[in-house]
């Protein structure tokens, strides 16, 4: 049985579930002692579009969880992605009349930084502060003791359609658990691949799943902008399927395990058997021919990558470069590819600082579920667990969520 305090990360992805137990040590320190995962069934483009069928995925990914860490689930941190997320940065201003600041003066100018900001049928998710200014002086981190005039605050704030997010939040409710939180699905990979350097210096991290590319720019320590693309990986197998005329499950096979992102790299042509659509027998393909088919769809998920950074207004500004992770930055030569639209350093991101199963969770497709974990751990979710078990629900989620923030600083 489980000691201590325990916290579950959920990864409820556009192909896999991923459900994650670790017992925290410290903020930042966690021992992971459950992992499962599962085919999610009810998701496209990382939004729910079947409640039933996403409930039943949770369900089985949650007894397996269960079972290896030997505890029982009843709340968990949830990621959240897909087209209806927005992002923007807000500035909010108080002024002070020469005393010192407050935290009650951190939480009011977030607050001013916030106001107008949220049409009627969007709930903030997250709100991130940048950077405090106290009296023209900037990029200040803790403000509160500080003697001041003028106190303004930078937040980068995130916004969810409520009707996304409610059908979320319902099929975890429907698999009988509480969500302790909802937390941005490259907010978590960023926790789980990006290291405080390269936040620092200037980053951007590309998520690419199998329904959706994430992105997050990073820059003097702090979060700027946030975007997604709803395309991933799993529109290769599409591509395969078509150009090879092979089932979409074969081609989903093939591409995992002879894939590579781009045909300067086969050096080695070789040919792969593989079974015709409609069980007409078996046919020879190359690597070469896999290649041509696989690079022009990660073209074009670099491509609209860049537009994404480039619209940042971070595009020149990041030395530490782009760092990929998610499951489809498994392919070999997704670094290499990725380098030449993006123009700048690449590396692959795989979760790091954890301890515990790592030969199960040293992945790319597991940033996003290690990451949870991460952030639950270093923003103390546990103990402000919340019920949801009426309508009021969201308001109580996305408010508690709120305070967390304003508690961080
Ligand atoms: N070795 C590999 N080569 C290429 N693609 C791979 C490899 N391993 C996994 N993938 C692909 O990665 C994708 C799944 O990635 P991941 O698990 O990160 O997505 P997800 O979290 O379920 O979806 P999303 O985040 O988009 O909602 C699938 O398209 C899968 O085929
Ligand atoms: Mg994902």
């Amino acid at each position: 049985m489980a000691q201590g305090n325990v916290i579950v990360g959920l990864d409820i992805g556009t192909t896999k579930i991923l459900c994650l137990v670790a017992e925290v040590n410290a903020p930042g320190d966690v021992e992971i002692i459950g992992v499962s995962t599962h085919p999610s069934k009810g998701l496209q483009r990382g939004i729910v579009v079947n409640i039933e069928s996403t409930v039943r995925s949770i369900r089985q990914a949650i007894v397996d969880a269960e079972k290896m860490a030997g505890t029982e689930i009843t709340s968990v941190i949830v990621g959240i992605a897909g087209g209806h997320i927005r992002s923007l940065n807000g500035h909010g201003m108080i002024t002070l009349r020469n005393r010192e600041v407050t935290q009650r003066d951190i939480d009011r100018v977030i607050e001013s930084a916030t106001a107008g900001a949220q049409p009627a049928d969007r709930e903030v998710i997250h709100v991130m502060p940048q950077e405090f200014i106290v009296d023209g002086e900037r990029k200040i981190k803790h403000p509160v003791g500080l003697y001041g005039v003028k106190l303004e605050a930078k937040i980068h704030m995130v916004t969810a359609q409520v009707t996304q997010a409610q059908n979320l939040v319902k099929c975890v409710h429907n698999s009988g658990l509480d969500v302790q939180s909802l937390v941005l699905e490259q907010i978590a990979s960023s926790e789980a691949v990006l290291t405080p350097d390269e936040r620092d210096v200037g980053v951007v991290l590309v998520d690419c799943g199998g329904g959706t590319t994430d992105i997050a720019v990073f820059c003097d320590g702090s979060i700027k902008y946030t975007s997604n693309i709803t395309i991933g990986g799993d529109f290769l197998d599409n591509d395969i399927s078509f150009g090879l005329g092979a089932s979409k499950v074969v081609a989903k096979e093939i591409k995992e395990r002879y894939g590579i992102a781009s045909a300067d790299l086969v050096d080695e042509d070789e040919d792969i058997r593989i079974d015709k659509i409609a069980g007409s027998g078996r046919k020879k393909v190359s690597k070469l021919e896999l290649a041509n088919i696989v690079e022009p769809r990660l073209e074009e998920i670099f491509t609209m990558a860049r537009r994404e950074i480039m619209r940042s207004g971070y595009y020149d500004m990041l030395p530490a470069g782009c760092v990929i992770t998610g499951g489809s930055m498994a392919m070999p030569g997704s670094d290499y590819l990725a380098q030449k639209i993006l123009n700048m350093p690449v590396r692959l991101g795989i979760p790091s600082q954890i301890s515990g199963l790592e030969e199960l969770v040293s992945k790319p497709e597991c940033s996003t579920g290690v990451g949870l974990l991460l952030w639950g751990s270093n923003n103390q979710v546990s103990n402000k667990k919340i019920r949801i078990r009426d309508p009021q629900v969201f308001k109580r989620v996305f408010n508690t969520m709120r305070t967390w923030f304003s508690d961080l600083f």
